[in-house]
């Protein structure tokens, strides 16, 4: 029996039922929409501000629900909202189980969950286990607690090395540049111990070994699910426990790494940590409906992602290989056939990602030459930079070949816009702490978390009135305003709709892919349920396969000729 055979029988999904509003199960598939699910990113401060503060807030994105559901996607998930000094962003969460005020408050989510779910739209939230922010109940009770105090136990606190202690417990570096522990001062102002925080100094890690913390975790958990909430974004998934030895340990790449070295730092990829989400798996699994987990675990290989998805862990894990292979047809086709069968082994859909908030945009990406590590960023001077219309033509052909692939597939706001990488941010606005941790060094990622342009003709174009955004917005992307491209049948957003719509219609995200013989060495070529994909990485046109019909085209063809990055989604002629 096949991985595949065994999950469908077992008795946690035999028995699940399709919502109303749900993706309909396909041919002897279980109903359950994270299979296929397109799954829309709202990063909250960018989306859409109704207070006029300069900050995107719950009820902008409450009110403007309408165009994600005239997009067509099937699912939200909201990057975090909870109470937090916003050192990273809200990923330093000070109150789990609260909304900041800067995006609204607790009423208010629900208000956006249940329109949400009136359009029949699922709702994800960003969950952040592996630390919390200085400003955390548990950890000020820390600070003002004695070392080897139970206060202390929530974190990771260790002692200096070095004669007083003056130097850090090992020589980890944090993701963000610098040492990954700060020395605090004890209660009576002395130098005291260390604290662990492999993200900003404002981010402690927490200790997973403690049952405390995984006691406190269900409990956040249950509060969401309670409020109907559909599943979770987990943070750092990869990251949660450490080696105990705490051994020394240098990253193979020069800027610290987010993950995917082959041998895996002792910070990441702990075997241990997988435990944590067969439990949290019963927590959901508590719940009626059909709830969701997905993982950001930055492995080395699909393979490897693949662990965090077997049939007692995880729904979902974010398959970076695929974000990270470049615009090239043999590279791709590896990837796609990599996590096919990885994914596949464990029972679990494959998802796939081009763009989010921590890398630069593919309509930028895609284009570049040269090194682009993750969380880096890119800087007004990049090398290489690449014109706008190339960039823009790769990211629609990049995305036609996403979407047609079978699985689930994340759409990071603003990409249905053509949204390229603000690179030529003014200093003084950036403020991605990995920008300050490296003293301008890396750029950090505030380059695609620029507010969102929903009118061109509007202050702000639209995304807040009377407000600064808290991020500028290029001049250039008044023509790629929401309002223009709604009315412009070739615009990039009508490309996305058309998109999903065929999608859904023809129920690719239940399919396979099936290689089709005949393609030249820079094409890909297959089908998917009863369409036929083309996809042109090279730099020459390529004829159309014959006997087909034209159902979407992500550039304009000549003739029967599919030009350079271009993606084509095509279909048998009758007879
Ligand atoms: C994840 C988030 C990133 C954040 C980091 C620390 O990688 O996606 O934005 O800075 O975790 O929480």
């Amino acid at each position: 029996m096949t991985a595949q055979q065994d999950l469908r029988s077992s008795p946690d999904t035999a028995d699940v039922v399709p919502r109303e509003t749900g993706a309909p199960p396909g041919p002897g598939m279980p109903a359950q929409w994270w299979r296929s699910a397109v799954i829309y990113q709202i990063y909250p401060r960018s989306f859409h501000d109704s207070t006029g503060d300069g900050v995107g807030d719950l009820p902008g994105i409450t009110a403007r629900l309408g165009a994600l559901q005239e997009l067509g996607v099937d699912a939200i998930w909201l990057s975090p909202f909870m109470t937090s000094p916003q050192k990273d962003a809200g990923y330093d969460v000070a109150d789990y189980c609260d909304v900041d005020p800067i995006f609204g408050t607790l009423a208010d989510f629900d208000a956006l969950l249940e329109r949400a779910h009136g359009f029949g739209i699922r709702v994800i939230v960003d969950l952040v286990p592996n630390h919390s922010s200085d400003q955390h109940l548990w950890f000020q009770q820390a600070l003002a607690a004695a070392p080897g105090s139970p206060e202390r136990a929530r974190y990771i606190f260790r002692e200096g090395r070095g004669e007083q202690g003056e130097q850090p417990p090992n020589n980890w570096q944090s993701i963000f540049g610098g040492p990954a522990w700060t020395r605090i001062t004890e209660t009576d102002g002395t130098p005291g111990q260390w604290y662990l925080h492999l993200f900003d100094s404002s981010q402690p890690d927490f200790d997973w070994s403690q049952e405390e913390v995984k006691e406190e975790f269900r409990r956040i958990l249950r509060f969401w699910l309670d409020r109907g909430v559909d599943g979770f974004r987990v943070d750092v998934a990869h990251g949660l426990v450490k080696d105990q030895d705490f051994p020394d340990y240098t990253p193979d790449v020069d800027a610290a790494s987010m993950g995917g070295e082959e041998t895996p730092a002792p910070y990441f990829e702990q075997t241990a940590v997988h435990e944590i989400y067969r439990d949290w798996r019963l927590v959901l699994e508590e719940y009626p409906g059909d709830r969701a987990l997905c993982g950001e675990a930055w492995v080395s290989s699909v393979a490897k992602a693949a662990l965090w998805v077997r049939p007692d862990e995880m729904h979902q894990t974010f398959n970076f290989q695929y974000l990270e292979t470049p615009w090239e047809a043999e590279q791709l086709r590896g990837v796609i056939d990599d996590s096919l069968y990885a994914f596949n082994a464990v029972g679990a859909p494959s998802t796939w990602v081009l763009s989010n908030h921590d890398v630069v945009r593919h309509a930028t990406r895609l284009s570049l030459t040269g090194e682009n590590p993750q969380g880096t960023g890119i800087g007004p001077a990049h090398p290489g930079l690449p014109d706008r219309e190339t960039g823009l033509a790769r990211a629609r052909a990049a995305t036609a070949l996403m979407l047609a692939l079978p699985g689930s597939a994340y759409i990071y706001q603003g990409e249905e816009l053509g949204l390229d990488e603000v690179h030529d941010l003014p200093d003084a606005a950036r403020q991605d702490p990995t920008w300050f941790r490296t003293a301008g060094e890396r750029f950090g990622r505030d380059g695609c978390r620029v507010p969102l342009p929903w009118a061109g003709e509007a202050e702000n174009f639209g995304f807040s009135s009377g407000g600064t955004p808290w991020l500028p917005q290029p001049e250039r992307w008044e023509d790629l305003s929401r309002d223009v491209q709604r009315a412009d049948p070739d615009s990039t957003l009508s490309l996305y709709r058309r998109m999903l719509a065929l999608r859904a219609e023809h129920d690719l995200g239940l399919g396979e892919v099936r290689w089709l013989p005949g393609a030249e060495d820079a094409v890909l070529m297959f089908s998917n349920q009863d369409l036929t994909v083309l996809a042109n990485t090279g730099t020459k046109p390529v004829a159309l396969p014959a006997g087909h019909q034209v159902l979407l085209a992500t550039a304009p063809l000549a003739g029967s000729q599919v030009p350079a990055d271009c993606t084509v989604w095509l279909q048998r002629h009758a007879g």
